[in-house]
């Protein structure tokens, strides 16, 4: 181990775990593409002849758990570091250090503020290890969670549905190949709102890229845009920002990652149109009220029966636009994957459309499939179809 930033990085392990400060190691960015694990999660746990060093391994459907004492959970993590994974974030309770080892390319070393006050729990049945920590300052700074780090009772779903968000991107990141790149990697969250994912989803990827991380979050309520500054602001954070805008209206120049979720109506065709014209690799959407197409549907023959009923036609609606959006999307060189995102019972708008660009040329064939689909119903207008040129009619 003669790299003189893994001796360091070490170090400060070997201290924290001694001192009891040592909160938690993230490994990342896997170095072999046929990788089963996506990351490892280390944490201390205290069973009963001593302290452990607890891996979780995580793979895309299971966890694994191992326990080391801590020499030997050292030794496995020299090993992992720069051997299987590219990128280890360490958190202390005072302070934080990343770790980016790559062969051929120089090892990087940043250290940062300490991310949590205190160390939590150790007992080994601590609920599943989070991707989101509830002990986050920026969470107590949005209102999710009190001062000491108990989720408020009004913000469960809340916060549910921000652990969730930044459980389905982290795999994704690592798919569209986003974390490691010659650029800083750029983030905008179009209708960034009280901004709870555009801070989750910063500091998840502080902890997991290996580039600088620039995200912006656009929104149209000045107000907001004060508030989440100013929590920008006592956090000190690098590389995060709001500013004041519409979606439609913000220049926009690269970007690699667009997400909008729950962006009113037609703004959610107005954000992807924007990532597409921004060169975006993943596109995130959840959208909100589907108001444009209901109103122009003209139901074929067999449905108008069933679509004479108004929650019928207000879903099919729904289904429709999701579903022309989907196709506009391979129109435009993405791969598209429609899901729920989050239980039904915690909000009816839990449909996730998420984008990764794969081609640069137009796809033909699904510009046939939107119009034949558009003409089963009648539409002639939709507003991601209009902003890239593709006519319905
Ligand atoms: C329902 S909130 C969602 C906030 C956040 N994306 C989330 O999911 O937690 C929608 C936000 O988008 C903003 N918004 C709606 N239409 C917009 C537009 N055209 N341009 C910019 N912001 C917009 C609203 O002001 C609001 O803050």
């Amino acid at each position: 181990m003669s790299v003189p930033e893994k001796v360091q990085f070490f170090d400060q392990l070997r201290g924290a775990v001694s001192a009891g400060t040592f909160v938690r190691v993230n490994l990342g960015h896997p170095l072999r593409d046929d990788d089963a694990v996506h990351n490892i999660f280390v944490r201390p746990v205290q069973l009963r002849d001593g302290l452990y060093l607890s891996f979780t391994y995580r793979h895309a459907k299971r966890d694994v758990v191992k326990n080391l004492v801590p020499e030997d959970a050292y030794v496995l993590l020299e090993e992992l570091i720069g051997g299987s994974f590219a990128n280890a974030f360490l958190s202390l309770t005072t302070g934080t250090a990343q770790l980016t080892l790559r062969k051929g390319r120089s090892a990087r070393l940043i250290l940062g503020r300490a991310e949590v006050a205190a160390v939590p729990s150790l007992t080994h049945d601590r609920p599943k290890e989070r991707m989101v920590s509830q002990q986050a300052p920026w969470l107590k700074e949005l209102g999710v969670t009190n001062p000491d780090g108990t989720i408020r009772p009004s913000m469960e779903a809340k916060f549910r549905q921000i652990h969730r968000f930044v459980e389905l991107l982290s795999p994704l990141l690592t798919e569209a190949r986003l974390l490691a790149g010659e650029h800083p990697l750029r983030v905008t969250d179009m209708g960034a709102g009280k901004g709870y994912l555009t801070f989750a989803l910063h500091e998840h990827l502080r902890s997991v890229a290996l580039r600088p991380v620039s995200t912006r979050g656009v929104e149209v309520r000045t107000d907001l845009v004060e508030h989440t500054n100013a929590v920008v602001r006592r956090m000190r954070w690098e590389g995060l920002e709001f500013v004041p805008g519409s979606i439609a209206g913000t220049p926009l120049d690269r970007t690699d990652v667009v997400i909008a979720l729950h962006a009113c109506d037609t703004a959610t065709d107005d954000a992807l149109a924007r990532g597409i014209d921004a060169g975006a690799t993943l596109l995130v959407v959840a959208p909100c009220c589907h108001k444009e197409i209901r109103p122009q549907i003209v139901p074929p023959a067999v449905l108008a029966g069933a679509l004479h009923h108004g929650i019928l036609l207000e879903r099919e609606a729904e289904f429709l636009t999701d579903a022309l959006r989907a196709a506009l999307l391979e129109c435009a060189g993405y791969e598209p994957r429609v899901f729920e995102f989050i239980s039904p019972e915690h909000t009816s708008k839990n449909l996730m459309i998420v984008a990764i660009k794969r081609e640069a040329t137009v796809d033909t064939k699904a510009r046939t499939r939107v119009q034949e689909l558009a003409r089963f119903y009648g539409v002639k207008e939709q507003r991601l179809a209009k902003r890239l040129g593709i006519s319905l009619i």
